[in-house]
């Protein structure tokens, strides 16, 4: 069980669980959310809806041609698999040198300490986003999640001390890395001007709306606008403007206190409860003990801007994207020169949101551009049974977001942006995790990785997007806004793929839509992203078991998908209990990063990637093709 599922268990424990061939059958009942056209599992459903139509019309006429790879088999090996053709090598671990005077890290547990940590590579390296500077020169920054404390300490996390803390603390956060190419391809260079570490208590500032809200004031800081860092480094974006967003997710889980503590609506919503994830941060730093800094938590759960260009640039938290568990957030620039973020909170239940910029993207000043994050408008999504949907608006006074329900201002709407989306009636979903959209049409995709939850919860009904009962493969819906405008109020959505078992569940929507078969299933769809073709890159962060329902699935893995033909292909196996989350592509789309997260978590046998009996360790890995070829084709 992950991070994420212990602590989300133990706030939100399931119901019990009703007779499961009912569910299933309730389940099917709904089958008329694809107009009632097809069966789940049956028939190409995505080539028959209008988004599905216009793409097919846009996109160069070469079907699954767009894929030009060998799929590889499910896997239980420890080692990344790819295709014929292709290498893997490896670009960084957690606990390499960032700077050429860096300790090496060391795989006897208890020698390596929080002053090494702050300059070596972060722990589970997540979402990242590549930025060129010339032809032999980039900057790749990369989010660092969270910490297994079973691959970290001797003891396991069980006998936690104030050093031990300060060195989880110091392997969070993002790692800016150099990269130069030479003979060999893009290698790191710990000389690199760009390198950089930003950790948990790395100072930052906090902008937007909800700057200096009371409930953002500690007494460490009565302004309520200079933060101490970012943790639980899910997901990304990149802006135009050059900048690196990194998104905090459960950032709940790092709080706790051992004394009595009054939880808000609000602190439960948010999953904040005097029991924290097993992190033991409360216990040595009491700026995160609910009972002394009761308004810490409060200033987590937001977007960070950073600036991977200039490593003395204090990152930003811009509160106007909205306080939630983010996963990522996909900037584009609408057609009348607004920017729009597409962001997903991930927990069951929970909601997909659109932030709308006030002012316009200016591409002949770029130093102009750099506070467009903090003025604009935050919508929810509403999706309805007929395949069309709304942007609900979070702007103080519409859609009941006054005083009497509770929201005094805007900026306690950002804050508080989960009650604020219940109040106008927002969509619940099967854990929003990445979104994307496409390089050449107005379509975004997100992906919806699981929900043991749906259909058992009262805001949890079986329905639209969510169309299966206790979901534990996840789905992926997609979305064309109206008029192919990123900034109009309605848009139009169907499923571009639903995983599933059809080994194990023939002939039900659990063997997942027609375009998943025994070749290519998997579990829980996480990290998406499109290369500049157009090619639909899927990662999965699921059930790695490969019993039961997941029999056959293997490790988690990373799929390539063609978004006209609905075609997936599986492109590469991850090692033992990993999963795999996070992509870039150079310019030229020839080389591929990676990430390899948690392999061997919870005493999983893996010792990737160093073999031997070393500890496990995630890993940034660098995928190219013999023939130099571009990746994919
Ligand atoms: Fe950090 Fe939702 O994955
Ligand atoms: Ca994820
Ligand atoms: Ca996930």
């Amino acid at each position: 069980m992950s991070q994420f599922e212990q602590q989300d268990e133990l706030n939100h424990p399931r119901t019990e669980t009703p007779q499961f061939t009912q569910m299933i059958e309730r389940g099917l009942s709904r089958r008329g959310f694809l107009g009632g056209s097809v069966a789940l599992g049956a028939a190409a459903f995505f080539t028959l809806t209008p988004i599905g139509q216009s793409i097919a019309a846009t996109l160069a006429p070469v079907g699954s041609s767009l894929l030009g790879f060998k799929a590889v088999p499910a896997s239980t090996t420890d080692t990344v698999v790819v295709p014929e053709g292709y290498q893997v090598e490896r670009l960084i671990s957690w606990g390499d040198p960032l700077f050429a005077d860096a300790a090496e890290f060391s795989n006897q547990l208890g020698q390596n300490t929080a002053a090494q940590q702050k300059r070596q590579f972060g722990d589970n390296t997540d979402g990242m986003s590549l930025f060129p500077v010339d032809q032999h020169t980039a900057i790749l920054a990369i989010n660092n999640e969270y910490t297994n404390y079973e691959l970290m300490f001797a003891h396991q996390g069980k006998r936690m001390t104030a050093a031990d803390v300060q060195y989880a603390q110091a392997a969070h956060g993002v790692s800016v890395l150099t990269l130069v190419k030479n003979e060999q391809g893009w290698r790191f260079d710990k000389s690199g001007a760009f390198n950089r570490r930003i950790d948990a208590n790395t100072p930052m500032d906090i902008s937007g709306p909800a700057q200096g809200h009371a409930l953002l004031q500690t007494q460490a800081d009565p302004q309520g606008k200079t933060a101490l860092g970012t943790f639980n480094n899910c997901a990304n974006g990149m802006t135009p403007w050059g900048t690196y967003l990194t998104c905090e997710e459960n950032f709940n889980g790092y709080f706790g206190s051992d004394a009595q503590v009054d939880l808000s609506p609000a602190f439960v919503r948010y999953g904040i409860a005097a029991e924290d994830a097993g992190y033991s941060w409360y216990k040595f730093d009491p700026r995160f003990d609910l009972a002394q800094a009761p308004n810490e938590p409060n200033r987590f759960g937001w977007v960070v801007e950073v600036d991977p260009h200039n490593p003395h640039a204090k990152p930003v938290k811009r509160t106007a994207l909205g306080r939630f568990k983010h996963e990522n957030a996909e900037l584009v620039i609408a057609d009348d020169g607004r920017v729009v973020v597409y962001l997903g909170d991930d927990e069951r239940g929970e909601h997909i949101y659109r932030f709308v910029s006030r002012s316009l993207y200016n591409p002949a000043d770029q130093a102009a551009n750099r506070d467009l994050l903090d003025d604009g408008e935050l919508f929810v999504a509403q999706f309805n049974e007929d395949g069309s949907g709304e942007w609900l608006s979070l702007a103080h006074g519409q859609n009941g977001l006054t005083a009497e329900n509770g929201f005094s201002s805007q900026a306690e709407i950002l804050i508080h942006a989960r009650l604020a989306a219940t109040q106008v009636g927002a969509t619940t979903m099967d854990r929003p995790e990445w979104i994307a959209v496409h390089p050449h049409e107005p379509v975004v995709f997100c992906t919806l990785t699981n929900n043991k939850n749906r259909g058992l919860n009262d805001n949890q009904p079986v329905a639209g997007p969510n169309p299966r009962a206790e979901n534990h493969y996840g789905q992926i819906v997609r979305w064309r806004p109206t008029a192919g405008q990123h900034t109009a109020k309605g848009f139009q959505w169907d499923l571009f793929l639903m995983a599933g078992n059809p080994s194990v569940h023939t002939g039900t929507a659990y063997a997942g839509s027609s375009n998943i078969t025994a070749d290519n299933m998997f579990n829980s769809p996480d990290g998406i992203g499109f290369d500049q073709a157009g090619r639909l890159w899927i990662q999965s962060d699921g059930n790695y078991s490969n019993q039961g329902d997941f029999a056959g699935q293997g490790n988690n893995q990373m799929l390539c998908a063609d978004p006209k033909t609905g075609e997936v292909r599986r492109f590469l196996t991850g090692p033992v209990a990993c999963e795999i989350t996070g992509l870039a592509f150079t310019a030229d789309q020839k080389t591929l990063f990676i990430g390899v997260q948690h392999p061997g978590e919870e005493g999983a046998p893996s010792h990737f990637p160093m073999g031997g009996d070393s500890v496990p360790r995630s890993s940034v890995m660098v995928i190219t093709r013999t023939d130099g070829g571009v990746i994919g084709a």
